[in-house]
């Protein structure tokens, strides 16, 4: 395998002893970028390698230990190293050469509400290491401490961090940002019974069985730092993918995501060899956020996925696409996001077409681009702009369909005026030639002009960058996907509204998870109740247990006050925690006053069982917050 390690960017601009690790020829084109969302500052000296020993204390809900970092210094730039923390609490800071440390004041300075405190650590000359050791608190959100109820398997309590997009810093200190990359060793402590599972190579246990070894020998940036603790079991897939989950979900999720061998050498095949030795799958308890956290060489899922048919396995090939698309060439600042998800899921409806035809692929980006559309009305024009301006702002706040089905849209665009083999080329040497850096998008644009513009257009008008990349809303000309099966379900669900059709005549034994989101989709908003009752009577929707389908019905039945689904919709949102489907169904809600009581009185039981992350955007919706 190839290892350029984040000191070949560096050597560009630090005068430093490359003296252990292989160097490749430094980058062309390679952006130093000033990211808003650290307070370190990487210009002066830059974190390169971690070593991280951690004790996990259930009973205190902490993480505890240190970090003992190595540091690349500019030439001629101040005594000192900035690291972000946030709701850490410090115990004590070192510094010196490795192996001969000693103590050093601590400089924490005041805290922004946001990014949290910086710690300044001071470096005489020829001083390279510092170590902290500190403990993580009940304040930091980027991890979430369960109790044996909130897992399936109801005995042993569960722990996971979810670090992206500025939640690393209330893990461990380290330079929080996307453009900084290091790798690392790490030692874990666990109580008996449970296994650690880091997104990092896993070395095993000591003799005690408790004591834990990883190593991540590729260079990352902090929000792919992930860790997680429970009693897991595991079934192998193929030598290099593995499925973790609790014992009684194992089974049911190495079934789901059966293809995934068979994705990995899709994806190799379109875009370059695999790197990251392993690609594992970690099937969470369900308060996880998300629906998958692309973790190097262990992705986390959330157990929504699970429908039992394989249909919302998408999302495997989402996180998968990452290991190029944002892990291997990642956004250099969160204002470059979309390089990281436009990217991706360009690339998973490549390797959904690759593995299931074209019709498949066709179907998703037709659903999602008719979602993006419905999503940009109500958001800030200011939103809809890819290279989207952040300053001062959590980006998770500014989160969105955007910088995906945006981004997707654009690089489709560009396929489609220069053609699939040159742009797939154009592709290819953005991931071989930035491999393990951070970028910008204005490197990519660069790297477009070097190696795609330099092919005629095979249409006119030419692809507007300036309009994609830096105006609000979608271009006039954005590409629109192809399904005829998306098309017949628009001309059913045009007839069933009109009553030439009833629910029976339907052919929905036939549907796929996807025509069934767009039928519910295709109907009207003022949908009411009874035409919702005769609906269910004929196909029982309020007992699909597929999450999507799931999710789009009660948000149907909410707007339409449908009683017979609201004890689904109080169930739905009390056993998983996934912020796609919360968000919208208590927004829906918090939109009359029955329904908002309704959430209240359903919020005040379960919020505790939810993650950081979705409780800061529910407790926004229903007006909570301090
Ligand atoms: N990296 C994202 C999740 C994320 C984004 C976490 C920003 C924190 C901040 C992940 O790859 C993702 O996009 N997940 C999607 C699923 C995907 C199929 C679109 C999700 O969780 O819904
Ligand atoms: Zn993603």
């Amino acid at each position: 395998m190839s290892k350029r390690f984040s000191l070949c960017a560096l050597a560009m601009v630090f005068s430093l002893g490359c003296t252990s690790n292989p160097v490749s020829a430094p980058t062309e084109g390679a952006s130093l970028v000033h990211d808003h969302h650290s307070l370190s500052r990487p210009s002066e000296a830059k974190v390169v390698h971690a070593v991280i020993d951690w004790t996990c204390d259930f009973e205190q809900k902490c993480l505890y230990g240190s970090v003992t970092w190595r540091v690349a210094r500019a030439e001629g730039g101040p005594g000192v190293v900035t690291l972000d923390t946030k709701a850490l609490t410090i115990e004590s800071v070192a510094a010196g050469r490795e192996g001969s440390l000693h103590p050093v004041p601590l400089d924490l300075h005041p805290e922004h509400p946001v990014f949290g405190r910086a710690l300044v650590i001071p470096l005489a000359p020829g001083e390279d290491h510092v170590r902290v050791d500190y403990r993580t608190t009940s304040a930091g959100s980027g991890l979430q401490w369960l109790s044996p109820e909130q897992t399936a398997e109801r005995t042993h309590p569960f722990l996971f961090s979810q670090a992206q997009a500025i939640h690393a810093r209330t893990i461990l200190p380290c330079q929080d940002s996307p453009g900084v990359r290091f790798t690392y060793d790490a030692t874990v402590r666990v109580p008996s019974a449970l296994t650690p599972l880091m997104a990092a190579r896993q070395l095993g246990a000591d003799s005690d069985g408790r004591t834990f070894r990883f190593t991540m020998p590729e260079p990352i940036p902090s929000y792919l730092v992930a860790i997680a603790v429970g009693r897991v079991a595991a079934a192998d897939l193929s030598p290099r993918v593995r499925i973790w989950a609790e014992p009684s979900v194992v089974e049911a999720a190495a079934w789901e995501f059966a293809e995934t061998e068979a994705m990995i050498q899709k994806a190799e095949a379109l875009y370059g060899p695999y790197r990251w030795e392993r690609y594992d799958i970690l099937v969470l308890p369900p308060s996880f956020p998300f629906g998958g956290m692309e973790n190097p060489r262990l992705t986390f899922a959330t157990p929504t996925v699970l429908a039992k048919d394989r249909s919302l396995v998408a999302l495997i090939a989402h996180e998968l696409a990452h290991s190029w698309s944002g892990n291997l060439v990642t956004n250099a600042t969160w204002s470059d996001f979309w390089l990281n998800e436009g990217f991706t899921v360009y690339f998973e409806r490549r390797i959904l077409e690759a593995l299931y035809g074209r019709a498949r692929s066709e179907m998703e980006a037709s659903l999602a681009k008719n979602e993006l559309i419905d999503e940009m009305k109500d958001l800030d024009p200011g939103d809809t702009i890819l290279k989207i301006d952040l300053t001062g702002r959590d980006p998770d706040d500014a989160f969105s369909n955007v910088p995906y089905e945006k981004g997707y849209l654009l690089l489709r665009s560009l396929e489609e005026a220069y053609g699939r083999e040159a742009f797939d080329a154009c592709l290819r040497t953005w991931f071989d030639e930035n491999a393990f850096q951070s970028r910008s998008t204005e490197d990519f644009l660069a790297h477009l002009e070097r190696t795609l513009f330099v092919h005629p257009p095979q249409s006119e008008p030419s692809v507007d960058l300036h309009e994609w990349i830096h105006h609000a809303g979608l271009p006039a000309d954005a590409p629109s996907a192809q399904s005829p099966e998306i098309a017949e379900v628009d001309r059913l669900a045009a007839e069933y509204v009109a009553g030439r059709v009833g629910p029976e005549t339907l052919p929905t034994t036939k549907w796929t998870t996807h025509e069934w989101l767009r039928f519910l989709r295709a109907l009207p908003e003022t949908t009411d109740s009874a035409a919702l009752a005769r609906l269910d009577a004929a196909l029982k929707i309020t007992e699909s247990r597929n999450s999507e389908i799931r999710m789009q019905w009660l948000l149907m039945a909410i707007r339409a006050s449908y009683g017979p689904a609201m004890a689904s919709l109080e169930d739905f949102l009390s056993s998983q925690g996934r912020r796609k489907f919360l968000k919208p169904l208590y927004t829906e809600l918090a939109k009359t006053p029955e329904g908002k009581t309704f959430a209240l009185s359903i919020y005040r039981q379960v919020r505790a069982r939810y993650h950081p992350i979705a409780q800061t955007t529910i407790d926004a919706i229903l007006g909570l917050q301090n």
